[in-house]
């Protein structure tokens, strides 16, 4: 059987950033994320006579880490069904891979949906979502549509996973994406998040500081109270970069353009528009907004010299199988 399965990413607006445990991938810090409809992975696998899986990313065999890291994801679903069986992974972004845009989110969402299938498990999604987590922290949240919600790891025991949060039914939100930037990003999220553990000051506040965080802002989306989930996303958003610029030697993924959208945006909300910046492991700038203002304000982010593409993303769906074909 070829099967084919689909994911979405998800952009975080209280951040996961920093493991407990780097072999088991357990967050220690909790998150809440929206999954958009505009940025979409889909992973076909293919049953192949050989001894080792091999991943086509983007149409181009890909080797090194990015085929490591599959092989090895890929092997947590041979021991479970007991089943040796290897597969050509083609997986496809219909947007840019690496750069801060939650490609692993929906890559490894998408390949954990697909193997369920392939290896004739039956995983739930919360199943689903702990062993997508092992992928990508970030993937755990792609199983969900909408908002989700993923706990910090209590201990090193503790299997976390995402589950879905119904938001308030007047909540109308958008995430305006605007991307910054070509280039896959430098430092990927896992090397970073363990250089700010391992040498930031500010990394044990932001991990104590982060349940109060998480508690509000399900609160502000519960009670449909837009401008304090903004406010806390952005908040969130600037404490993890913070860890990242005092670590040593300190880094940055933000580019020029990164800031001058920022400004822009705190411009914007002075002027009365309700509008909220948030960037990942990448330049790029996610703004969330009313679904009543967002083609307005999108205009504007358009406008604003350097900017490559700005796409307005609705809350979109969780992972899900494609389609089956018997080869
Ligand atoms: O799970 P990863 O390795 O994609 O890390 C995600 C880290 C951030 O995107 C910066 C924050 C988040 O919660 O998505």
């Amino acid at each position: 059987m070829k099967i084919t399965a689909r994911a979405n990413s998800n952009i975080a607006l209280v951040k996961y950033w920093g493991k407990l445990d780097e072999a088991k991938n357990l967050p220690a810090t909790g998150s809440l994320s929206l999954t958009l409809d505009c940025f979409t992975t889909t992973t076909t696998l293919i049953p192949i006579e050989a001894r080792q899986d091999m991943l086509v990313l983007n149409g181009r065999a890909a080797e090194g880490k990015a085929a490591e890291r599959v092989r090895n994801f890929l092997d947590l679903f041979r021991a479970r069904a007991e089943k040796p069986i290897h597969f050509e992974v083609v997986s496809t972004n219909n947007f840019p891979t690496a750069s801060g845009l939650a490609s692993s989110a929906s890559g490894f969402a998408a390949l954990a949906m697909a193997a369920n299938q392939a290896f004739g498990l039956d995983y739930s999604a919360e199943g689903l979502s702990q062993i997508a987590r092992m992928g990508s922290g970030s993937a755990a949240r792609s199983i969900f549509d909408g908002f989700a919600l993923m706990r910090a790891a209590r201990d090193f025991n503790d299997d976390v996973f995402a589950s879905q949060v119904h938001a308030h039914a007047d909540l109308d939100v958008k995430m305006i994406v605007i991307r910054c930037a070509e280039n896959e990003k430098a430092i990927s999220s896992t090397k970073g998040m363990l250089h700010c553990a391992n040498t930031s000051p500010f990394y044990k506040s932001w991990v104590q500081d982060h349940a109060t965080d998480l508690d509000r802002a399900l609160g502000a989306l519960k009670s449909n109270d837009f401008a304090t989930l903004g406010e806390i996303s952005e908040h969130s958003t600037l404490k993890m970069h913070a860890t990242m610029l005092a670590s040593s030697p300190g880094f940055w993924y933000f580019a020029p353009l990164t800031i001058q959208l920022m400004n822009k945006v705190r411009m914007l909300r002075n002027e009365g528009a309700q509008c909220y910046f948030t960037m990942d492991a990448g330049p790029h700038v996610k703004v969330l907004c009313r679904a009543r203002e967002a083609n307005a304000l999108a205009e504007i982010f358009r406008a604003e010299a350097g900017v490559l593409d700005v796409c307005i993303a609705s809350p979109g769906p969780g992972a899900r199988l494609v389609s089956e074909e018997v080869r």
